[in-house]
């Protein structure tokens, strides 16, 4: 689907140039308005929530490709989850892999998600969202003393412990705030 949508994209653009008419402008933007969404879709699934909410934040499932989810969402991957047992009973695993599927970020339309995409489209499938090349350009100049040194952070994987609205799908720089360190400025 996101292919031939690209196909008529580009057809509308390239008439918007030749053409110049309104015409062809009205329908660039009627295709991509829809589209072009901030940010990365909230969890909306309920045994989503709840299952993969209650050791970390529910990480959203537009964090990582379809690959990913692949992967980490199997009945003997989930047994060693990371050094912990995640098992889920056969009905919840197939709820919450269709939804994480779905859901993926290769599948979606909002900035985040697309970025992690295409940084994660010609490699091989990262099993940690703080693995993908975007997310580690993004954080490579935050201080240790900030991240492993931070009682109240530990770890990168813990996003929900900076980005103050994560749960709700947001990660702009703007709401950030790292704990014990309230200066952080760039
Ligand atoms: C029993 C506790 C537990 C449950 C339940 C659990 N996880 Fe995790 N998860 C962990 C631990 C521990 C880590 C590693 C955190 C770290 O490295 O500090 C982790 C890491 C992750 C990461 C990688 C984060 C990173 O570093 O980028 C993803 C993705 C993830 N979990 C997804 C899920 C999903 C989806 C579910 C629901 C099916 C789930 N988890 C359920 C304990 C759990
Ligand atoms: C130690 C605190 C901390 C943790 C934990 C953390 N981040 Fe961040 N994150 C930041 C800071 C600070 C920035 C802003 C960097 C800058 O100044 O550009 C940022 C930036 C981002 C951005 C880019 C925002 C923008 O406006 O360009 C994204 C996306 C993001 N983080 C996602 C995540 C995800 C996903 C996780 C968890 C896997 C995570 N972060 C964990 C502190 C954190």
């Amino acid at each position: 689907m996101i292919k031939k949508l690209s196909v008529v994209a580009s057809l509308a653009i390239t008439l918007a140039i030749s053409s110049g008419t309104s015409v062809a402008e009205d329908l660039t933007e009627a295709i991509f308005t829809p589209f072009r969404q901030k940010e990365i879709v909230p969890v909306d699934n309920k045994q989503y929530k709840e299952e993969c909410g209650s050791c970390h934040f529910a990480y959203q499932p537009g964090l990582l490709p379809t690959k990913s989810w692949e992967k980490l969402l199997t009945a003997e991957a989930l047994s060693k989850h990371f050094g912990e047992n995640a098992e889920l009973d056969k009905d919840t695993l197939k709820v919450i892999y269709d939804y994480a599927i779905a859901n993926a970020a290769d599948k979606s339309f909002h900035k985040r998600s697309r970025k992690i995409a295409i940084a994660t489209e010609h490699v091989d499938a990262p099993l940690r969202i703080t693995e993908v090349r975007y997310i580690k350009r993004k954080h490579h100049e935050i201080p240790e003393k900030m991240i492993k040194g931070n009682k109240d952070v530990k770890s990168l994987s813990y996003c929900d412990a900076c980005h103050t609205q994560a749960n709700k799908g947001v990660f702009d720089a703007d709401t950030v705030r790292i704990p014990n360190f309230p200066d952080w400025d760039d």
